[in-house]
Formats: C-alpha cells, structure tokens, sequence
C-alpha cells in the first residue's frame, strides 16, 4: 500500500519536472517533493508506526524516492544553465558587421556631400589639425566686423547675405570664416583647426550656385607661420583628396581677412587641360577649389592677438566643388534635389 503511495508520488514528480519550463520553477518543484513539508518527508516522520522489518523497507523505498526525484531535478537544471550559456554565446557571437543575403531591405548610403565632407576633414585631421564646430547662425560681428569687412563696405554685397532680423544684427553665415574669430577669442596660439560646416547665400540658384552649400574652414596660427606652409599643406591636401599628383597654382586673388590673398585652382583632371569642351572647367584647364591667405592684421586685432609675435594662415574649401570635380558631377543643384537616381550612384 504503501509503495503504491511512494510510486504515485515519483510518478507525479516526474511528470511535473519534465514539464518545468525554467530553474525558477525547479526551485520550486524541489521544495514540494523534497521539502520539509513535502510528502515524503511526511513519510518518514509516520516510519515509527511501523514494525521494524518494514520500516527499514519503506525507509529504503522513500530514500530511493527522493534520490530519484532529486537526480531528475539535477538534471533539469543542469539542462537549462546549458540552454542560457549557449543562448549567451550566440549572444556573444553574433558579428554585427556581417551582412546578411537574406536582409530584405536594400541599404542606404551616405551623401556624396558629407562623404565629400568628412574625407577633406579626415585627411587635415592625419595633418595634425583639429576639429572645431561653429554657429550656423552669427552675428554682423562674427561674419563680417571682426573679419576686417567693416559695415557699408562693398565687400559685403559679394556675400549676399540671409538677414534674420531688421536691423541687419543677427544672419545666417555667408562663409566658415566666422569661426576663425570665435576660435581666436577663446584660445592663445598654436591654433591648428579645420571647421567643416553648411553656409548660406542670398543668390539665383544656377548649375553652380546654391543658396546652401558647404565649406571647410582652415586656420594654423603661430610664432613662425609663413605662406610657403600654407603651400605645403594645400599641396599636400590636393595630393591625398585626389589621391595623385596634380597641378596646382596660387592665383592671387583678394579677401578683407587676409594679406596676401590667393585662390588655388588645379589642372582639370577630366581633360587634362586639353580644354576641349570640357563642361567641368569649362575650357580653361583650371578648376578653383579654394581660397586663402595670411591672416590680416586687423583681425588679429580683432581677437586682441600681438600682430608682432604671430603669424597665421586660413584657408576655405568648397565642399561641393570638389564633390562635384571628384564624382564628374556638373550641377550643383542634383545635389539637394533628393532623387534617388542620383543618390544611388553613391
Ligand atoms: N571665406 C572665404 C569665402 O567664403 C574663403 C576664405 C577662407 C578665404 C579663409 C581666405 C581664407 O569665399
């Protein structure tokens, strides 16, 4: 009689336990079959009642029992630690940058302007320049006063310029140059920064002008800066955008925030300056791709830096115009057009 109790017993717990769908549960199937209160253990209090012969049999029985039930609770749990390592070791070793054949989504890429963008800054940052981020909204001050272009002055209708208030105070920036100022006020030289960032014009959009576009600021100030180092970086930065060795010449040119001033155009790549009707330097062999020059002194004034003890350069680079050079692209404006015919070239 009372084997068949045992047997039920064991019979219930296997059903029970194979059935557990976590440890958490096991815990608690172990303090039901093997606890204090459980019924075995009730069992063996109830063992006195017995005669000795068959107490000893029925002891032996509820010890095989519990042995069997408390094997089988080991066992499951030992089953699901397995489980959790090998769930954490997929875990571990899923490789995120594989790509999968199955991925049902056709992926994206980036745009030819930041792509553009982010390899000029890369190639200064390897030229020991640092990155610095300046304010797409400026003050008359920043954009123009302390980059020696006084108020009235004629320069000031070459960057035809996004007002945002009455009084002509606050604007959108025509040009990166601004942050040049704000660098200089807030640190003492050696400077070496690039500030990449969008700028705005007030103009006729056109195959080569957009309202928006977006510029690479240079500035290297210190004791002994000379225009033969600006040479060298600008060759060096033509070198490694276009990845080989292209004409350059310094054209002199003419901006109020330095002295002398020069805008530097490269051999056409695309004709090879054979000039035969060639749409992207438009026959003349040359293509500009920046300005520069010698910090002039009355902006180191501005910033109340001794135009006695240092010397600077800065440079500007049209982002889009070497977008443009470098993907054969000969309009400006298939740049914000979003079609995606032309950003899946990309
Ligand atoms: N800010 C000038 C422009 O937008 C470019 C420039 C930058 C020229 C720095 C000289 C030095 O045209």
């Amino acid at each position: 009689m009372i084997n068949i109790k045992i047997n039920d017993i064991v019979a219930d717990a296997y059903e029970t336990i194979t059935k557990a769908k976590d440890k958490r549960i096991i815990d608690d199937l172990s303090l039901k079959y093997l606890g204090k209160k459980s019924k075995l253990s009730k069992m063996i209090c109830e063992l006195v009642n017995y005669a000795l012969p068959e107490r000893k049999v029925i002891a032996i029985a509820i010890n095989k029992a519990k042995n069997d039930i408390k094997n089988l609770l080991q066992q499951k749990k030992q089953e699901f630690s397995k489980a959790y390592y090998h769930n954490q070791k997929c875990v571990d070793q899923i490789d995120c940058s594989s790509s999968s054949l199955y991925f049902p989504f056709k992926m994206g890429s980036l745009h030819p302007v930041v792509t553009t963008m982010e390899s000029i800054v890369y190639i200064f940052q390897h030229l020991g320049f640092s990155i610095f981020e300046g304010n797409d909204i400026e003050t008359d001050w920043y954009n123009f006063e302390a980059l020696n272009i006084p108020k009235n002055h004629p320069a000031r209708d070459t960057q035809d310029t996004f007002y945002l208030n009455k009084d002509k105070t606050t604007l959108l920036r025509t040009h990166t140059s601004p942050a040049q100022i704000h660098i200089m006020e807030t640190h003492t030289p050696p400077i070496k920064i690039v500030v990449p960032g969008r700028v705005y014009r007030n103009e006729t959009q056109d195959v080569s002008h957009s309202s928006t576009f977006h510029q690479v600021e240079g500035l290297v100030v210190n004791e002994y800066v000379t225009f033969a180092d600006l040479k060298t970086i600008v060759k060096e930065f033509v070198f490694k955008f276009f990845k080989r060795e292209l004409k350059i010449r310094f054209r002199p040119s003419y901006f109020q925030f330095t002295e002398p001033s020069a805008e530097v155009d490269i051999q056409c790549y695309l004709c090879q300056n054979n000039k035969i009707d060639c749409k992207i330097c438009k026959n003349s062999g040359w293509i500009e791709i920046l300005g520069c020059g010698m910090v002039h002194p009355n902006v180191f004034k501005s910033v109340k830096y001794d135009n006695n003890l240092y010397r600077g350069y800065a440079f500007g680079i049209g982002v889009e115009r070497l977008a443009m050079v470098k993907h054969n692209i000969e309009d400006i404006r298939l740049f914000y057009a979003n079609e995606l015919a032309f950003l899946q070239q990309f």
